[in-house]
């Protein structure tokens, strides 16, 4: 590693790695001090695959297997594919290809690089949260809240018509798994959109940038982290680097083509009172090519104070797991840390229960 970056020098990531003759990482770009092994192991028992379509297809034994895998896959990963899920290949295709246009704008006309309010609805930065760490991931970032209010950058023209539509069919798959986990949770179907007041759900476009790293055995895209919503929904290019673990071990996930890949967030974790844990995962980089990848992110409605589903503590022998925390606190105060594994759930978690 050669010498680190002053922070008054940082740049975009993009810009840093298309520096000539970058032949190492700067040391504080170094999240490990020797070589960590990238090539995490492929999965052992596959990653749960939910077939969307069984959960509306209008038969209740279809509906209730894929209430039944859910259940499994809530419970013993916190992370599955979806298939059949009604979203175009081709508005994928082009959401990923405006993306790669939006962070191949000249610098002068992307969202100002500065650091704002970690809750401002458009947010175009780099790393995490620069004016906290000692050391930063190889990542740009582009954020942008996009439900209930719709906001959008400038740029790229085609950017306004592809995000509106891929955040309104985005939340209506969101739907139904919230229905279906309502139920996989053995509560009414719509108790869960009801309580955590999800017709005005909060909905971030995370756009990830990681272009091609000399050192990826030093660097990471992102830490290991839990998410702060319910659901995150995940698509990617061509090229890998998500990593979940999985019984303590650390997987690649190679998506099916056209899967959407959902991971479990912090909020579901509460909201179950820890039935369905969020999922840690991490972002691995590589020497070759560029990853983007595309998380959108759903919360329950900004103002709800969300705790334990009541129903799921009512009887005896359960209690809340959790503290309430309305959940616009709990998101400034994940953003504004340190992305550290589970760290922002465990300051809501009830020790000794
Ligand atoms: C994320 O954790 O939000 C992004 C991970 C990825 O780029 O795969
Ligand atoms: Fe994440």
């Amino acid at each position: 590693a050669v010498a680190p970056i002053q922070p008054s020098k940082l740049t975009s990531i993009k810009k840093l790695s298309e520096s000539p003759n970058l032949n190492s990482i700067p040391s504080n770009y170094a999240y490990y001090n020797d070589p960590h092994e990238i090539c995490a192991s492929e999965p052992q028992d596959s990653i749960p695959t939910i077939d969307i379509s069984l959960l509306t297809s209008g038969y209740p034994d279809h509906k209730s297997k894929a209430i039944q895998d859910l259940n499994k896959a809530c419970e013993e990963w916190g992370f599955f594919m979806v298939i059949n899920h009604g979203i175009p290949e081709s508005l994928m295709k082009a959401m990923l290809d405006v993306t790669s246009e939006f962070f191949n704008l000249p610098e002068e006309e992307k969202p100002k690089f500065e650091l704002k309010d970690v809750l401002e609805p458009i947010r175009y930065g780099t790393s995490f949260n620069t004016a906290k760490e000692k050391v930063f991931c190889w990542r740009d970032f582009l954020k942008v809240f996009v439900h209930p209010e719709f906001h959008c950058p400038h740029k790229p023209n085609a950017l306004r018509e592809l995000l509106l539509e891929y955040s309104e069919r985005t939340q209506n798959l969101v739907s139904k798994l919230v229905r279906g986990i309502s139920e996989s949770l053995g509560l009414e179907e719509y108790e869960m959109e009801k309580t955590l007041n999800l017709n005005s759900s909060l909905q971030i476009f995370v756009a990830n940038y990681y272009p091609p790293c000399p050192q990826p055995q030093l660097a990471l895209g992102m830490p290991p982290h839990s998410d702060h919503g319910l659901f995150t929904l995940l698509i990617q290019n061509q090229v890998g680097g998500l990593q979940i673990q999985h019984k303590g071990e650390w997987l690649n996930v190679n998506a099916l083509p056209n899967s959407i890949l959902v991971n479990t967030g912090d909020h579901l974790e509460i909201f179950s009172n820890g039935k369905y844990k969020s999922v840690l995962h991490r972002a691995a980089v590589n020497n070759k090519n560029t990853r983007i990848s595309i998380a959108m992110a759903n919360g329950p409605s900004q103002d709800t104070i969300v705790c334990p589903a009541s129903k799921l503590v009512d009887n005896e022998g359960c209690v809340p797991a959790y503290i309430p925390m309305k959940y616009t606190e709990y998101l400034f105060s994940q953003q504004n840390n340190l992305l550290n594994g589970k760290s922002s759930l465990d300051r809501v978690k009830i020790k000794d229960n």
